[in-house]
C-alpha cells in the first residue's frame, strides 16, 4: 500500500475561519465601494478561486456579472510549471466593463501575469486583480495585487479552495501541508 498521499493529520492550521471571514468582509467592503456605479465583471480563475469568490461576491452589495477562466499552471505537484496555458476562456463580453480577476494565491506570479496579459487587449475599461493570498517569497514575475487578503509563509497551503493534487479544496480553513512523512 502506498503512503505517498498526505493525510489530514499532516496539515497544520495557518489561517483560521474567523480570519478568513474578517478578510473577505474587509475586501468586499473595499471592492464594493470602489466599483459602485461601475459595470463589474468578476472573473474567477478556476478552480482555486471558487470558494473565495462565492463568499466575496455575496458580500459586495453591488450588481455584477460572474464568469470564470480556466488556466493550467500546476500539474499534480507543488512546483510551478512556469508555462501557463488557457484551457477555457470567458463567455462574457467584457468590452467597456470593469474586470476584476479573482485568484486564490499568487506564488511565482506566472499564472496571474498570463491572465492579466490575456485581458490586456480585451477592450475592458479596467482590469484589476484580487487575490486571497500572496506568497511573495517565491515571486518570479512582478505582480500588482490591487486587493490582497493576506500573505502566507513559504509553505504549500490547502483548503478554502486551494488544493494539492485536486485534494483538500473543501476544507473550510487554510492549512499548511507538511511535506515530511509522505513517503516511507
Ligand atoms: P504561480 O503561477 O506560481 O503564481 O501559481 C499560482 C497558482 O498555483 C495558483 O493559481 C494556485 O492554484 C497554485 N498555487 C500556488 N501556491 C499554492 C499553494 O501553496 N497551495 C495551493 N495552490 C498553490
Ligand atoms: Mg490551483
Amino acid at each position: 500500500m502506498s503512503h505517498s498521499q498526505p493525510q489530514l493529520t499532516e496539515l497544520s492550521l495557518v489561517i483560521s475561519r474567523s480570519v478568513i471571514e474578517q478578510t473577505v468582509a474587509r475586501l468586499a467592503a473595499q471592492i464594493g465601494a470602489d466599483y459602485r456605479g461601475r459595470q463589474l465583471v468578476a472573473v474567477g480563475i478556476l478552480k482555486g478561486s471558487f470558494i473565495f469568490m462565492a463568499d466575496l461576491v455575496r458580500q459586495l452589495g453591488i450588481p455584477l456579472e460572474v464568469d470564470f477562466i480556466t488556466v493550467s499552471s500546476y500539474g499534480s505537484g507543488t512546483e510551478s510549471s512556469r508555462s501557463v496555458s488557457l484551457c477555457h476562456d470567458l463567455t462574457t463580453d467584457v468590452k467597456g466593463k470593469d474586470v476584476l480577476v479573482i485568484e486564490d494565491i499568487v506564488d511565482t506570479g506566472h499564472t496571474v501575469c498570463f491572465v492579466l496579459e490575456h485581458f490586456a487587449a480585451c477592450g475592458a475599461s479596467s482590469v484589476r486583480l484580487c487575490a486571497l493570498a500572496d506568497k511573495p517569497s517565491r515571486r518570479e514575475r512582478g505582480v500588482k495585487i490591487d486587493y490582497l487578503g493576506f500573505t502566507v509563509p513559504d509553505r504549500f497551503v490547502v483548503g478554502y479552495g486551494l488544493d494539492f493534487d485536486n485534494k483538500f479544496r473543501y476544507l473550510p480553513e487554510i492549512y499548511a501541508l507538511e511535506q515530511h512523512g509522505g513517503q516511507d
